[in-house]
């Protein structure tokens, strides 16, 4: 399904509190460098149009949220979201998650990772290609905190019993996974992401998962 057209952000909207550049992020990413506290930081991989990163800063104030997203039309979209409601405890980051998980981040530092609907890449020599693979997903588990969530939502699901089993052989200090209910919208916006409303107007079925990182020491 091809997505729909942006509309472009106002010329004179000020973005500088709500997009990064990759490459202008701090060595190391906490709550701490990026909002200035010490609140409990979630970290949205693939944010698309923004729509978790609004809906979740706008009902969790005593959390922040990092939004990271590839594609530099879109990381600027969901940045004028966020801008435009005067959100302060969200930001986008416009780069790839990638290098954030493996350096940036330090071990035990989220308290959430968020993946919705990532891209499928269907063709079996390009399932490396998925953000959700061995090495990001060791990568995810050393930066969740003891007791942090990591939340994966697909209608893909080849994707979701892939990553399922893949989570079970290499991360299983993560637990069992946790099925998350579909909730009944409220209102035409009230979904977690735009692909799970396109995929919930479209009658497709969403797999949707929850692990809570255990405590080794416990
Ligand atoms: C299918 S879209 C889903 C968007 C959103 N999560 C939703 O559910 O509406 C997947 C998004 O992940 C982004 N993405 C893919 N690989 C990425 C990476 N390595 N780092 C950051 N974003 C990535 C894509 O650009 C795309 O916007």
């Amino acid at each position: 399904m091809p997505r729909s057209s942006l509309r472009r952000p106002g010329q004179d909207l000020d973005l500088s509190k709500h997009l990064i550049q990759a490459d202008d992020l701090p060595e190391t990413i906490s709550s701490e460098n990026l909002f200035g506290d010490h609140r409990p930081l979630e970290l949205e991989i693939g944010s698309g149009k923004g729509l978790f990163m609004m809906n979740a800063a706008s009902t969790n104030p005593e959390h922040v949220f990092l939004g990271v997203e590839i594609i530099g039309k879109y990381a600027k979209h969901a940045a004028a979201k966020l801008a435009s409601s005067q959100c302060s405890n969200a930001k986008m980051v416009s780069g790839n998650a990638e290098p954030l998980l493996s350096k940036a981040i330090s071990a035990a530092s989220l308290e959430a990772v968020h993946v919705y609907f990532p891209d499928p890449w269907w063709k079996k020599r390009h399932r490396k290609r998925r953000v959700l693979n061995e090495s990001s997903i060791r990568n995810l588990t050393r930066c969740l905190r003891p007791g942090g969530r990591f939340h994966f939502w697909t209608d893909v699901l080849d994707y979701f019993e892939n990553t399922v089993e893949l989570i079970a052989e290499i991360a299983p200090i993560l637990g069992i996974p946790i099925p998350e209910d579909e909730i009944a919208a409220a209102h035409d916006l009230d979904y977690r992401t735009h692909f799970e409303r396109r995929s919930r107007q479209n009658q497709i079925p969403v797999y949707r998962v929850r692990y809570i990182k255990r405590d080794e020491h416990q």
